[in-house]
């Protein structure tokens, strides 16, 4: 986030449930910043340094609105999507799909694993499930990584995959 914010001059809005997220986002990236409520929905912590760009919001991405957040041109969906529930994934890509502009992009990692070893968030996903998931959308596999030493869990094989999803 703040690589893209700092070196490419893009305004960056990050998004978690959890506080201590956006704490230690500003901590350990050394970035200055005020800490303000969007509708009691919405805690912000906003960069105060003027050529870094980012928003964090702490929050439920459910509640998240264009309105709010406003329209996007690029999602990074960095371990989120393998973290929503399965029973919400399609209320979560309906989310996404809302608030991203009509030639926006996102790029989503996800993870392959034994789901009899593991079943939770990091919940596994496939490269078929990704695909019908974004049914409306193009998807392209990136790129896949071995991830077996990811987990402490060490499960015997477990990939990371890196997908591309536009608009069709
Ligand atoms: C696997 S972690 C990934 C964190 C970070 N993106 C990264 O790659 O290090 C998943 C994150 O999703 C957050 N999360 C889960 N459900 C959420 C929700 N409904 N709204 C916002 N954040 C959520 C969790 O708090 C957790 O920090």
């Amino acid at each position: 986030m703040k690589w893209l914010a700092a070196q490419k001059g893009h305004n960056v809005v990050g998004i978690d449930i959890v506080d201590l997220s956006a704490q230690q986002f500003f901590a350990e990236n050394n970035v200055p910043f005020n800490k303000y409520t969007i509708d009691d929905d919405f805690f912000v912590y906003e960069s105060t340094e003027n050529a870094i760009k980012i928003k964090f919001f702490v929050g439920d991405i459910f509640d998240v609105s264009a309105q709010s957040a406003g329209y996007f041109d690029a999602v990074w969906d960095c371990n989120a999507l393998v973290a929503i529930k399965p029973p919400d994934r399609n209320k979560y890509i309906c989310k996404i799909d809302s608030l991203l502009k009509p030639s926006g992009c996102i790029l989503l990692s996800t993870y392959e694993y034994d789901p009899t070893l593991h079943n939770t968030d990091p919940y596994p996903m496939t490269p078929d499930d990704i695909k019908l998931l974004f049914s409306s959308f193009y998807v392209q596999l990136v790129e896949t990584m071995d991830a077996s030493e990811y987990f402490n869990f060490k499960f015997p094989w477990s990939k990371r995959h890196v997908f591309q999803i536009k608009r069709k």
